[in-house]
């Protein structure tokens, strides 16, 4: 789950991947790495992050007009300076940066090593650079040999190369006495910008907003060679020449950027008002299509994970609340648990804000081995999950870059609700519900709320362990609540279904123990004796609704909006866990051990 950048073009290119990847980074943040060629390769490379290491290392010194960049999220070896990238031959020649899992390195390696190759890292990407070296050695060529289209050593080196290898790659590759980068990419992301100064790599679309909109999208084996002089010319593994569209991306720079706040995390949080109406511009005649296909589907299923999970879980509650109709909701890491009943009478939604998380593309392509019908839900046009789909609906929400999902999952409960009430021919009147909660979303980021949960988090960030409990909608927004404080407060956070407590997550309950409790009119008797339940242990309640009660300790005041209460009372506890990573001095953007979109399995 790394970031892999890349420029070519009549600029110095070392500034340019500095920039290109602090705007990466939220890919992944373990180590850091630059190799640029000015007549002979340059490689600087260690653990830490961009910001740090820029000044360091002074990357920026680098000459030359191209180079490639990485920042890690470490899969195959410890994060250390020799695992970091780029890796290098044996010559010190080629560079490469890979982004995804490369399943025969071993194998591979072994070989290489047999004939003699010597390996600094215990990554599976290195393999990549000797595998190339190989390519060359067998050509005899040097550096600097005149190249053609129909190919110099180097691209067939890279070719070589890439045939022989097995998983998920994206690769962007350099040698010594070259003016140019050679790329492919394999179920790992990877676009190409396009400008009048050069030509860029990245694994995502937002980190090369700053230079250009012109982005093409790349499909699966896609080689692109970026001359310095030529330009770029995207192949297929055959050297046969492709055509790939370049597209204009609707994202503008500002939406990528922090502006006025000090974190990603509460900008894209106080983004929400907006937001959600966004995640209603939809093409309505899709959406009654969609539905259509949901009450003609033969099973139908939700896919996805982490807060997808969660919203596809708030969607499957309001498709029987509001449409009386079943479906199905399964992590993407369990679904080759279900495959064996799929067929192509079944509907399978893949629901992914990045659009690459690859547990949810493997479930996907198993769907489809069964001829099931696609209908994906991503906030990234272009990106994998958007081009396997029959059906797509974009989330609308602008870039996210913060880790933790907030506004796209937010957009995501909005769009559920919009099919469930579509099932029902009703989606202007949902249109309209949505419409009527900007004010109440706006108030709550509104500095009198925040202020309530600045303390409320001061004093919780001392505590080990934190407990929420829900009914129905309430138990998935509790559930996704869970997941925002323990991703970046790193406090044990655990969610219960109200009605479970009693059958043994009571037992945890102690002098102290702070429980969260999410009421809605609906529900109210049956949550609330679940807190006098806890109360009685000693707990400590915090009521999240609408109305206070006398069995809260503590009351965070939340209108009451029915079906849509899975987004409004999710937005309190998202700024929470960002006061709470706060007053912990972590950085709400980047949590330990995460990255933004998980691309190996
Ligand atoms: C949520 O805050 C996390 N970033 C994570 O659980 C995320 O929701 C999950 O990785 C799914 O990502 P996706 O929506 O891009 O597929």
């Amino acid at each position: 789950m790394c970031g892999i950048f890349g420029y070519v073009g009549s600029e110095k290119a070392s500034p340019i991947l500095c920039r290109g990847l602090q705007n990466l980074e939220y890919r992944g943040y373990d180590s850091v790495g630059i190799a640029t060629v000015s007549g002979h390769l340059q490689i600087r490379k260690d653990v830490g992050r961009i910001g740090d290491l820029k000044t360091r290392l002074t990357l920026e010194e680098l000459g030359g007009n191209l180079g490639i960049g990485h920042t890690r999220w470490a899969t195959h070896g410890p994060v250390t300076p020799g695992n970091s990238h780029p890796h290098s031959d044996c010559h010190d020649k080629i560079a490469i940066i890979h982004n995804g899992i490369i399943e025969n390195y071993l194998e591979l390696k072994t070989k290489l090593v047999e004939r003699g190759h010597r390996f600094s890292s215990d990554t599976d990407s290195e393999v990549i650079a000797h595998l190339i070296e190989e390519g060359l050695s067998k050509e005899g060529q040097m550096p600097g040999k005149a190249s053609s289209w129909n190919g110099s050593s180097f691209e067939d080196a890279c070719i070589g190369a890439f045939k022989q290898l097995r998983g998920s790659y994206a690769v962007l590759a350099v040698y010594e006495g070259e003016e140019k980068i050679v790329a492919v990419r394999k179920d790992s992301p990877l676009v190409v910008g396009i400008c009048d100064h050069g030509t860029f790599f990245a694994s995502d679309v937002a980190p090369i907003l700053d230079w250009t909109k012109e982005v093409v999208y790349l499909e699966n084996n896609d080689l692109v060679v970026a001359d310095r002089e030529k330009g770029v010319k995207v192949f297929d593994l055959n050297y046969r020449e492709v055509v790939r569209p370049v597209s204009t991306v609707d994202w503008d720079i500002e939406e990528a950027k922090k502006g006025k706040f000090e974190h990603f995390m509460m900008k894209e949080i106080s983004e929400q008002a907006e937001t959600i109406q966004k995640a209603c511009i939809q093409d309505m005649a899709t959406v009654d299509r969609i539905a259509g296909m949901i009450k003609s589907g033969f099973g139908v299923f939700f896919v996805a994970c982490g807060s997808s999970y969660h919203a596809c879980l708030t969607g499957s509650y309001l498709f029987s609340k509001v449409a009386k109709l079943h479906v199905n909701v399964v992590l993407a890491s369990e679904f080759e648990n279900y495959e064996h009943f799929l067929t192509d009478k079944t509907l399978v939604f893949a629901v992914s804000q990045s659009g690459e998380t690859a547990d949810v593309l493997e479930a996907v392509r198993g769907a489809k081995r069964r001829d099931s019908k696609i209908v994906t839900i991503t906030n990234v046009i272009g990106s994998s999950l958007s081009r396997e789909a029959d059906e797509l609906l974009l989330m609308n929400s602008g870039p996210e870059i913060c880790v933790l999902s907030t506004k796209t999952y937010t957009s995501q409960v909005v769009m559920m609700a919009l099919l469930a009430c579509a099932l029902n021919g009703d989606d202007e009147g949902c249109v309209q519900k949505v419409k009527d909660l900007y004010m109440d979303v706006y108030n709550l980021t509104a500095k009198s709320m925040r202020d309530r949960l600045k303390d409320l988090a001061r004093d919780l960030a001392g505590k080990d362990h934190i407990y929420m409990i829900g009914r129905g909608l309430q138990y998935t927004t509790a559930l996704e609540a869970a997941l925002k404080v323990k991703e970046v407060s790193y406090i044990h956070t655990e969610a219960f279904a109200g009605g479970e407590l009693k059958h043994g997550p009571l037992a945890l309950i102690e002098k102290g123990t702070p429980v969260f409790v999410f009421v809605s009119r609906e529900n109210e008797d049956r949550i609330v004796s679940n807190a006098q339940e806890v109360k009685a242990r000693g707990g400590y309640v915090i009521g999240v609704s609408d109305w206070d009660n006398p069995v809260f300790d503590r009351w965070i005041k939340v209108p009451d909006c029915g079906d849509l209460n899975p987004v409004i009372q999710a937005i309190p506890m998202q700024v929470l866990a960002y006061e709470l990573a706060v007053k912990k001095n972590l950085d709400p953007d980047k949590p330990r051990n995460l990255a933004k979109s998980v691309t190996v399995l």
